[in-house]
């Protein structure tokens, strides 16, 4: 294994747990993921930073995706101390192996600004989504002034490879709508004491739409 493969598998994991458990990004995690109930599938699950806000009374079962092997360790982990039966697999958003319309509810936190191709992600999030189903996010992303989307893309390609590919200046909400999902409620704004290249939140539900 060369390093970079090394520090992707084992130091991008640690970072991520650290920086996903802070407490403006557990706070949007708090706006979204009790909202999820019925068969649920979550994307980008590596971490498992999201069990312990799930409402174990509305949820009836959980299947989850993520590429990372250590990742998935702390996602296993995290289903194993929450007590319920879980389905984490090894996979990527660009194909997930789940028939069409298999899900109530998908949820997507922090996810998107890493998969490879996030039209494709979300076209497949579409797909196994029931009719009506929901869209639950919470992500970072392209912001909103000029000026911090100027550093947003000065400090992106040094940023995408310290943090397993993160982007800085992928749009959100829009990009949900343009997948094909009608937005229900959503916010916005530049988490606190969080630089702002990497602090613009964007956050909601949406239906699959059409
Ligand atoms: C910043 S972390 C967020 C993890 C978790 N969703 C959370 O909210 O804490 C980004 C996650 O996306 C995963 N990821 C990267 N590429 C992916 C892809 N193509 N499909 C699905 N997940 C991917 C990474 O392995 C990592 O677990």
């Amino acid at each position: 294994m060369g390093f970079g493969n090394w520090y992707d598998e084992n130091v991008v994991p640690r970072l991520i747990q650290c920086a996903c458990s802070s407490p403006a990004v557990s706070a949007l995690r708090d706006k979204v993921v009790p909202l999820a109930s019925g068969k649920v599938f979550e994307i980008g699950c590596g971490g498992g930073l999201n069990h312990e806000f799930y409402d174990l009374g509305k949820v009836t079962s959980f299947s989850g995706m993520d590429p990372s092997a250590k990742g998935l360790q702390y996602a296993r982990e995290a289903v194993a101390k929450k007590g319920w039966a879980a389905d984490v697999r090894q996979g990527y958003g660009e194909a997930i192996p789940f028939e069409d319309e298999s899900f109530d509810c998908v949820v997507c936190t922090f996810t998107l600004c890493s998969v490879g191709d996030q039209a494709q992600t979300l076209r497949e999030l579409r797909r196994i989504l029931r009719p009506g189903g929901r869209l639950l996010y919470a992500e970072h992303g392209s912001a909103p002034d000029q000026r911090v989307r100027n550093w947003q893309g000065r400090i992106e390609p040094v940023w995408k490879r310290l943090a397993g590919g993160c982007h800085l200046t992928r749009p959100v909400s829009s990009a949900i709508s343009a997948a094909g999902f009608a937005p229900l409620q959503t916010g916005e704004r530049y988490a606190p004491k969080t630089p702002r290249w990497a602090g613009w939140m964007e956050w909601g539900e949406a239906a699959k739409a059409g």
